[in-house]
């Protein structure tokens, strides 16, 4: 599991975990370096929570084995949970009390004493920026300041690897760059993050490697910017009042991109691969005006969760509503 000139954080080799027929994971390899953001990127069910529990030693894996900080998590658990902090789906802070007040009772519980508790909560209220906040109840907290509080919460005893388990996952564009913004921090100071997403802009924004998982197996690792180009980076869009207009707009989009342009026959909508963005929207916004053509939208897209899987697996995924639109 070694030898290779990286030091990994986290080393997984053919997890299997089984719920009756189900294999949740199936056979599924995984190598987190040192130091750095790792996202684990895959639609509802793929089996991101199921390899994040078994990391962190919360489930028993069935079949292959994991390192986590050089230790074995079947058989060093203890140890293990020493080295590492989990932040899930759900917070468990409590709304009653304050976010100070959240912060401290985790510093005592993790032994820290009275005075090493407060000034452990000061310092992670500065860092997750929210000093201002700090003696509100969290009850009225933001659903943004509330992952952040979470995340503050985990990283008390400044674990060297940290799970983030879909750690934006239902919050609005803003609190989603305000979390990014602390995952950064985290990094900066020498913790590994593994972090679970269904977003590819946001594995795009905060991994330096991706990991694509599809029912319980790795389908892909790479770089944000292999997997973009395989995936064949943006598009361009256009949508035409007139059904009519389809042939003529394919045409003129023909003329700007990479491939064939696509139109499903359903919708009045054209899109394609570009590879000069601003270019190509320039120029097919020109030219359809030029031949008259009544144009409803037209825009760039990034590709998405399931662009990566269409490529990847022929497939789409089968959550819908992952056309995800996230501010950059
Ligand atoms: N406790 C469980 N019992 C039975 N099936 C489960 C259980 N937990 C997860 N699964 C199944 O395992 C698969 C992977 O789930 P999960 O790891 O939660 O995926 P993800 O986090 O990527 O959405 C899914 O098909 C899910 O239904
Ligand atoms: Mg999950």
């Amino acid at each position: 599991m070694q030898g290779d000139g990286h030091a990994y954080a986290v080393r997984a080799e053919g997890l299997v975990k089984r719920y009756g027929e189900k294999r949740a994971l199936d056979g599924f390899d995984l190598a987190v370096r040192e130091g750095t953001v790792h996202g684990l990127l895959g639609p509802n069910g793929a089996g991101k929570t199921t390899a994040v529990r078994i990391l962190s030693t919360l489930l028993r894996l069935d079949g292959g084995r994991a390192t986590v900080a050089g230790l074995d998590v079947a058989r060093q658990g203890r140890e293990v949970r020493a080295r590492i902090g989990l932040t899930g789906q759900y917070a468990a802070v409590d709304e009653v009390l304050t976010g100070r007040q959240n912060l401290e009772m985790f510093g005592r519980l993790f032994h820290l004493g009275g005075r090493g508790a407060r000034r452990r909560a000061t310092e992670l209220l500065e860092r997750f920026g929210l000093t201002d906040a700090g003696d509100r109840g969290v009850g009225k907290y933001s659903g943004g300041m509330r992952r952040r509080l979470d995340l503050a919460a985990s990283m008390i005893l400044a674990p060297a690897v940290l799970f983030l388990d879909e750690p934006t996952t239902g919050l609005d564009p803003r609190s989603r760059g305000e979390v990014w913004e602390s995952v950064r921090a985290l990094v900066a100071d020498g913790t590994t993050v593994l972090l679970t997403t269904q977003y590819l802009e946001e594995a795009d924004k905060l991994a330096s490697r991706i990991t694509v998982i599809d029912q319980g197996r790795a389908i892909a690792d790479d770089t944000p910017d292999g997997l973009k180009s395989t995936v064949g980076g943006d598009r361009i869009e256009v949508v035409v009042a007139d059904r009519a207009d389809i042939p003529r707009t394919v045409k003129v989009v023909a003329r700007v991109a990479d491939g064939e342009p696509e139109s499903d026959g359903t919708e009045p909508r054209v899109h394609a691969r570009v590879t000069d963005r601003v270019a190509a929207l320039t120029e097919v916004a020109r030219a359809l005006q030029d031949e008259g053509v009544a144009v409803e939208d037209i825009g760039l897209r990034r590709p998405s969760l399931d662009d990566v899987f269409l490529r990847l697996t022929g497939h789409r995924t089968e959550t819908s509503g992952t056309d995800e639109e996230v501010a950059a």
